[in-house]
């Protein structure tokens, strides 16, 4: 991991773990990850859940709160349930700041480490209303409730109309990983020229088909490794920040333990275009 990476090696993603997220969130401190994905968006994530988990690992002495790096999301009303953080009829930036007060109250904490837009308010490219979020973003930021910025399920397109329109870029990009499309080659290529750190999501889930492929499975077997651990070590080979949102104490050893795995040379460049 670079030295300036300003986060940790690997996130714990919170997603879909509804009664069990307070569990999940203190078993994975517990197991060693440092770094927490969560979202102010109750359809999928139970973020005082993750508050919750939190708290009892502090009480447990497992970790303090300069350990981790907490990150959250503000979600457009159009990606949302009923169960809203903000008020829908106020503007944008109010409901960004709602959002993110609400946040801080879920995870017990003043600031988080990262703050993210969920996604973009079109697929067409970065509009107006992500402007007036980016710049309420901004403001948080600069308050210091939120260390960095990031947005996610962004298109190449989204960052250029984005580099474009503002001086200040976010610290991260999140996407989901398909290896059909060069594992997001292009969204990655302009990250890592402007040090952005991309994390990338379903790395497992995106690329069923070719996790059995015999590069992952010949591999994993050479290495004496899982198929999913050598999916995570290539992601860390190619500068990615990889999630997992394991509900197994045995996989989020594995996923920790793909940290030791040094792929061999000319792999990583197998992978990376075995679908180009
Ligand atoms: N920004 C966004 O829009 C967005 C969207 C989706 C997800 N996310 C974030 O990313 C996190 C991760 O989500 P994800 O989409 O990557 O999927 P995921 O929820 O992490 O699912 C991973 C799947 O892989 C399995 N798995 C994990 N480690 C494994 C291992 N070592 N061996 C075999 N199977 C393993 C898990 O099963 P077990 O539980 O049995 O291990 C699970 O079925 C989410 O929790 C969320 O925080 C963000």
């Amino acid at each position: 991991m670079p030295a300036t990476l300003p986060s940790p090696a690997f996130l714990y993603g919170t997603a879909w773990k509804e009664d069990r997220t307070a569990s999940l969130t203190e078993q994975a401190l517990g197991a060693g990850f440092r770094g927490i994905d969560t979202a102010n968006q109750r359809q999928h994530y139970f973020e005082a859940g993750v508050g919750e988990g939190l708290a009892a690992a502090y009480r447990a002495g497992v970790v303090t709160r300069s350990d981790l790096f907490l990150q959250t999301k503000y979600t457009y009303q159009r990606g949302q349930d009923h169960r809203l953080p903000y008020d829908p009829a106020a503007p944008l930036a109010v409901q960004v700041t709602q959002s993110l007060a609400s946040s801080l109250e879920h995870l017990g904490t003043d600031y988080v480490d990262s703050f993210v837009l969920h996604g973009p308010a079109s697929s067409e490219g970065w509009s107006e209303a992500d402007a007036d979020v980016w710049e309420a973003m901004r403001k948080e930021r600069d308050s210091g409730r939120t260390r960095l910025l990031g947005v996610s399920n962004v298109s190449l397109q989204h960052l250029e109309e984005m580099e474009a329109a503002h001086a200040d870029m976010p610290a991260f990009v999140q996407n989901r990983c398909f290896a059909r499309f060069g594992w997001d080659r292009e969204v990655r290529a302009f990250c890592r020229e402007r040090t952005i750190v991309y994390q990338g999501f379903s790395l497992l889930t995106a690329n069923r088909e070719e996790l059995k492929h015999p590069l992952f499975v010949d591999l994993a077997e050479k290495l004496d490794a899982t198929s999913a651990q050598v999916a995570f070590a290539f992601a860390r080979a190619v500068g990615m920040l990889p999630l997992t949102g394991t509900s197994s104490a045995e996989h989020m050893k594995q996923d920790l333990g793909s940290l030791q795995i040094t792929l061999p040379a000319g792999v990583t460049c197998a992978i990376e275009s075995m679908a180009a």
